[in-house]
Formats: C-alpha cells, sequence, structure tokens
C-alpha cells in the first residue's frame, strides 16, 4: 500500500498557530492554536472553580469509563458548564459560523485515573448531524507532548467520514505525515475540525491535563442544542429527542445484544460448573 502524501498543507501548517485566527489557514490544515485568546481572569476563575469541584467531587472517586477514561461524567458547577459561553470564544466562533450554535461541550481529563495514550480518531464517526463542526479545546492547565496534550495530522480532515468508527490505520497516510502536539498555556485555545485525526500520547509527567472540550458548529445543523449566536437555521431539532431512539436496529444496538448472548452463555457455563464442582 503506497501510503497518502499530504502535498501542500505541509506549507500552512506553521501558520496554524498564531495570536489572530486565519479561518483560510484553519480551513486548510483542519486545526488552529490561538495564543492568548482567552483573558487570564477568566481562566483564574475558571481555573479556580475547577479546583474545588476536583477537590470536592472528583478527587476521592470519579466515575471512569474504561473504554473512554478522560470523559468527565460529573455534573459540571454551572461556571464551569457555561465556558463554552464565554465572549471572547464566541466572537472568535462567529467568525467561522455566523449564526453560531453549540453541539456540545465537556471535559477531558489526563488525572491519576486516566494517564494512557488515546488512540489516533476523528470525531465526527461518535457525533451526529452535519460535519461541519468545530471542537474548542481550552486548556485550564498546561497541556504538551509530556503531560499528554492534544495532537492533530494536519489536512486529514479532507478525507471526511470514513465509514467506521474507531482507532484509524495511520499507515494510510505513511511515517511522514506530521502529528502536532501544540505546547498549549492557560488563556492559549486549539480549534480542530471534527473529521480531523488527533489523539494524545500518554501522560509522563507534570500537571495533570485539564481541557474544556466545547464542539461548536453552525445554527442551520439540526443536532445542535443551543443558539449561541445569530439566529436559528434549522426547522427541525433533533436533540430535543433521546439520541438512543433514532435507531430501531443498528450496529450499536446489535453489538449490545451480541454482548448479551456472550453474557448469558458465559452464566450457563459457570452454572453448569458450578453444577458439577
Ligand atoms: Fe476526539
Amino acid at each position: 500500500m503506497k501510503p497518502l502524501d499530504i502535498g501542500s498543507v505541509r506549507d500552512s501548517i506553521d501558520k496554524a498557530d498564531a495570536r489572530v485566527l486565519s479561518t483560510a489557514i484553519y480551513r486548510e490544515v483542519g486545526f488552529f492554536v490561538i495564543r492568548g485568546a482567552i483573558p487570564m481572569e477568566r481562566i483564574l476563575q475558571w481555573q479556580h472553580e475547577w479546583s474545588r469541584f476536583y477537590e470536592d467531587r472528583l478527587s476521592k472517586s470519579r466515575s471512569v469509563d474504561p473504554f473512554n477514561p478522560v470523559h468527565v461524567h460529573e455534573v459540571l458547577p454551572a461556571a464551569l458548564a457555561e465556558i463554552h459561553q464565554c465572549p471572547e470564544l464566541l466572537d472568535i466562533m462567529q467568525e467561522l459560523y455566523p449564526d453560531l450554535a453549540l453541539f456540545m461541550q465537556r471535559f477531558v481529563i489526563k488525572d491519576r485515573n486516566s494517564r494512557t495514550p488515546v488512540f489516533v480518531h476523528n470525531d465526527f464517526c461518535y457525533d451526529y448531524g452535519w460535519p461541519e463542526k468545530t471542537t474548542v479545546f481550552i486548556p485550564l492547565s498546561v497541556s504538551n507532548k509530556e503531560n499528554g496534550g492534544i495532537s492533530f495530522y494536519p489536512g486529514t480532515h479532507h478525507f471526511g467520514y470514513l465509514g467506521d468508527a474507531g482507532e484509524v490505520n495511520t499507515e494510510i497516510i505513511g511515517p511522514e505525515w506530521p502529528l502536532v502536539c501544540p505546547s498549549l498555556e492557560p488563556g492559549d485555545i486549539a480549534l480542530c475540525h471534527t473529521c480531523t485525526w488527533h489523539c494524545s500520547p500518554p501522560h509522563g509527567g507534570g500537571p495533570d491535563r485539564i481541557l474544556v472540550q466545547a464542539t461548536f458548529q453552525p445554527a442551520s445543523d439540526p443536532s445542535s442544542t443551543a443558539l449561541l449566536r445569530g439566529e436559528w437555521r434549522t426547522r427541525y431539532h433533533l436533540s430535543d429527542l433521546p439520541r438512543d431512539k433514532f435507531f430501531v436496529r443498528s450496529r450499536s444496538t446489535r453489538l449490545r445484544e451480541l454482548q448479551a448472548q456472550v453474557n448469558q452463555i458465559e452464566g450457563h457455563v459457570c452454572l453448569d460448573a458450578a453444577t458439577r464442582a
């Protein structure tokens, strides 16, 4: 298999790290780092809220999904749940989407429960609605190669949806394709297209890596959960409905059925062994 070549995208990678967003470079590269985008007084307030929340709610027992241990499932206090509404952030995102909506916001952290790497993937196969979505990573700690910082494969959003969900095969792009792990300080943000391949290395030292992940999209997308700026441009609101009711039967429901069958068979085997003992 001859791997794909990155081509002219390589020339734009260094330009995707600046104090001001270039929407043209973002659309070319699939990610963009903006330095000093969030005022420090806001960061200090969020860091204070996070420390209190972590100490009170997470430090002793955090609900950890073994398949995605970085995701914080506990309900956030309002000051943290509303980080995506920060006006400086909305001003930037409106440059991409004048009628601006939210898809979702969550925290993805690397603490003592989640030091392992995150495999290479893109997010769109786990989302729904339209693929014009931009995730903004907002670090409340430093985020770099040492503490498991978010890392991007430039240009890979041009591939679109790959037909399945999971760990992508980097052999199709080959070893020459660059992987960029920006060193982010609190106040910096990183924009990432939902189809851009990304991953993170293991946490090998330094402070816990604390990232807010907020995904924005045009207000024409029916999967939107809130209008943030401008006007609604969709006639339907799928997010009013439970997502797990969209399919009568699907790959996901089939996997759950098969797992239930396996559990039942294993239960029978255990019961047989116990009966024989
Ligand atoms: Fe992701």
